[in-house]
This record gives C-alpha cells, structure tokens and sequence, in this order.
C-alpha cells in the first residue's frame, strides 16, 4: 500500500522538478522538441544541427558517450546502437539544450535510458558531462561502483539509479554534487551505514530501499528537509531517534517497512503535521502508541502493522480526518474505541487483527497474549540503547550527537 502511494509520489516529484526547470530556464524547451521530433519522424533537423554543431562540451560529451558504449556488453533494446560519431544530441537517449551559462551553445542536460535493460558499468570519463542536470538510468543492469568524477557534475539535480546492479558503500559521491534535489538509489545491493550528512544535502526525496544498508539510521534525520524519505527493506537496526519533529515543515512520506526498527516510536512523531504517509510495518517496535499521533492530521496511511506494540490504540488516532487506511494488525494491542471500528463505515479501511483485544474477532491466543503483555515496554522509561550510541560512530566514522532533550533545538 505504502509503496503504490511512493511511486506515485516520486512521479509527482519528478514531474514537479521539470516543471520548475522549464520555468526557471527553458533549459527543456529544446529537449521537448527532440522528442516532438522522434515521435513524429519529422524531416527537418536542420535547426537542432546548427546549434549542435560541435562544440568544445559536445566534443566532450562525444568522448564520454563513446568511453561508455565501450563498457556497456548488453543492450538488449539497441538504444546505444546509434550512438556513432559526433552528433551527440541524435544519440537515442541524449538529450541536449542550450547551456546556461553559454546561452548561444548546445550542451547535454539529460540522459533518459529507463527501461533500456542495458548491461555494463559507468565509466570515469562520465564526469566529462558537466552540464548534466538528469540522469535516468532505472531498469538496466549497469554494475559496479559510480565513478568518484561523477563529483564534475555540479548541476545535476536528478540522479535516478534505480534497479540496477551497483554495489559496495553507499556512494560518497553523490555527497559532493551541489545541485542534487532527488535521488533514488533503490532496488540496488548498496551496502553499509548510511552516511550522515545524506540528509543534510537539501534533497527533497531520498529513496534508498530495497538495498542492503545496515547500521543505525543516522540520527541526522532529524534535520531532514526532503518531503519524501523512503528506506524500506534494508536492515538498519535500532531507534527512529526523538527529535523527528524538526523534519515537520518537509516530510510527507516517511517508509520504513522492514528496517529492523526497535524501540518506541518517539514521541514527538505526532508533531508531524504534513505527514501523509507513515509506514512502519514489519518491524520490532515496542510500547504503546504516543498519544501525540492524534495530531497528524494530513496522514492517510498509517501502518504500524507486524511489530510488537503493546498498550490501547487512542480514539484521537481513529478521528484523524484524512485516514484512508490504518493498519494496526500484528501487534498487541489490548484495548481500542469504539470511534475506530468506525473508521470502515466512513469508508477507510482498518485492520486490528492478531491483536490482544478481547471483544474482536481473529485475535492472537490468550497465552501469547499474556506472555507479551507481562513485560509492557514504558516508552517514558525506556531509552533506546542499540541506537545511535557508540556502534554508530564506530561504524559510521562520524561523532553522532547524543540525542537528549538538552541538545534538542
Ligand atoms: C537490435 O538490433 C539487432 C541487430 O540489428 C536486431 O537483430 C534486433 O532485433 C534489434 N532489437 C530490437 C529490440 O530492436
Ligand atoms: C570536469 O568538467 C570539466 C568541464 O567542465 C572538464 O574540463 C574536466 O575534464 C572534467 N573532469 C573530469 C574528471 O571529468
Ligand atoms: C536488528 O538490529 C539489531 C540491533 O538493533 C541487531 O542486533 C539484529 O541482529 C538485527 N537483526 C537482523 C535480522 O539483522
Ligand atoms: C494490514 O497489514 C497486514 C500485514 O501486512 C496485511 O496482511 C493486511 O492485508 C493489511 N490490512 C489491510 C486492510 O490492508
Ligand atoms: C459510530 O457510528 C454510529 C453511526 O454512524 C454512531 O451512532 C456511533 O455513535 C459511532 N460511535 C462512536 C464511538 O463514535
């Protein structure tokens, strides 16, 4: 469910930063009338050739396609297949406009090959594309590391390496690219810690699920400012940290199925207020639900579903005036108001089964019950001790700050 609304986000995302380039710098409009071009087989090149004709940045983009297509050992769809000699703009998948800082001169802006099930690495001479701003390579079978040139590529705004087949660290890399608004790293076999400063960047959408990032989540997400933060199935381990209301003015999607999560949820995760989407599922979450979740009134999925979660489910939950579906089903919960059994006559969908509550249908057996509940996790009590202590400095080389209340800002 969590994943159907994300995808649909990241269009919106996508969609939304191309609308702002077109208004912002026209940098499309030749783009657009490229692809005006291809779809209507038209006769008439002659505009697009004059601009396009060789210039020192095409020359280098000519040198950096042409290094690539070296490495590349599978292209199933024959989209490389026409990129042969100097006319770079007519390479299917290339897409050039005029430069922003040479407005008289045609550069490549984008590269588009989704869906191209293209085998091959990225090569160094990539960072040759500095006037890049996107780069859309889902779907193929690139491997390997990125290139650490790709650091040449300052106004890249758009990195879109989704299913593919890169592996090792995360890619420091993308840490150095000052224009960087959306990045989507998921369904890769990056490995290892998260770095810190990922979410300091002034990304506005990170996706980097379906990889095997392990470690803490770092608790610089507490600063984030990106709308959309979406981690789900990877093994991260330890606390969503307290604090996560200082993201309240940007998150609205925040996917965390599957991460390994331990811990309460923090308390302050109720003061997100744009928030539309929360998805914690299939987790090791502990306590009760904070009675401040009765304050994200924008959300409309709200999935805590597969952990072990104790306590009432609070009537403020079940009110919240956008919930199109909470899940509240895996858990053991012991005590519900009537106001959300509710929720499904007001057409919403709710799930309470495999629960502790005794007047409901298809809940857990009573021994399971009673063993869980003789030991409730008090959040108050409670403080997250895998979290972000010392095995994330170790691991993360970084010094984490210690996230107690005195140093909340
Ligand atoms: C790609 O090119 C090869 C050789 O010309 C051809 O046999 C194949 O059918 C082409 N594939 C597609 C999908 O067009
Ligand atoms: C970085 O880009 C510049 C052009 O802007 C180019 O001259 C240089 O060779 C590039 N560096 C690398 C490592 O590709
Ligand atoms: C989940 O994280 C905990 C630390 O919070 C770790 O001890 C455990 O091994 C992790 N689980 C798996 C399946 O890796
Ligand atoms: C709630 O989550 C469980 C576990 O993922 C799933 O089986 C069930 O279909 C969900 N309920 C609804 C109403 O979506
Ligand atoms: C549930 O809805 C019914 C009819 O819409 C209403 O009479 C009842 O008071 C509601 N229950 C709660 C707890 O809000």
């Amino acid at each position: 469910m969590a994943f159907s609304s994300t995808s649909t986000s990241t269009t919106t995302t996508t969609t939304f930063f191309l609308l702002l380039l077109l208004h912002s710098s026209c940098l499309f409009s030749l783009v657009f009338a490229k692809s005006r071009h291809t779809t209507a087989h038209s006769h008439s090149h002659s505009h697009s050739h004059s601009l396009s004709h060789s210039n020192p940045r095409l020359h280098k983009a000519y040198l950096a396609l042409q290094a690539w297509k070296q490495v590349i050992y599978s292209d199933p769809k024959n989209f490389t297949t026409n990129w042969i000699g100097p006319s770079v703009c007519d390479y299917t998948g290339i897409y050039c406009a005029t430069s922003l800082d040479k407005p008289h001169i045609q550069v490549v802006a984008g590269i588009d090959l989704n869906h191209g099930n293209i085998a091959g690495f990225l090569p160094n001479e990539l960072g040759l594309l500095s006037d890049l701003a996107l780069i859309h390579l889902n779907s193929n079978r690139f491997c390997g590391v990125l290139p650490d040139t790709l650091s040449n590529l300052t106004l890249l705004y758009e990195l879109d390496l989704s299913n593919n087949r890169f592996v090792g660290k995360f890619p420091t890399v993308i840490l150095s690219l000052p224009s960087l608004i959306y990045l989507d790293l998921r369904f890769n076999e990056f490995e290892g810690p998260l770095p810190p400063q990922l979410f300091n960047l002034g990304l506005d959408a990170i996706f980097v699920n379906n990889n095997r990032l392990y470690s803490v989540i770092p608790p610089t997400i507490t600063s984030v400012t990106a709308s959309v933060v979406v981690f789900a199935n990877n093994n991260f381990g330890g606390c969503l940290p307290e604090g996560i209301s200082k993201s309240a003015d940007h998150l609205e999607e925040l996917v965390l199925i599957n991460t390994n999560l331990s811990g309460c949820l923090p308390w302050d995760i109720g003061l997100l207020y744009k928030i539309k989407v929360l998805d914690v599922s299939f987790n090791n979450l502990v306590g009760s639900i904070p009675y401040s979740i009765a304050g994200l009134v924008h959300v409309e999925q709200l999935n805590l579903a597969h952990n072990k979660m104790t306590g009432a489910i609070p009537a403020g939950v079940c009110a919240l005036p956008n919930l199109q579906n909470f899940n509240a089903s895996y858990n053991f919960f012991c005590e519900e108001e009537g106001l959300c059994l509710n929720l499904t006559s007001k057409g919403a969908s709710f799930d309470d089964r495999r629960n502790c509550l005794p007047e409901r249908p298809l809940q857990r057996r009573s021994k399971e019950c009673d063993a869980a509940l003789k030991h409730p996790v008090d959040c108050f009590e409670y403080h997250c001790e895998t979290g972000y202590g010392a095995s994330a400095q170790n691991m993360v080389g970084v010094s984490a700050p210690a996230p107690s209340p005195s140093t909340r800002s």
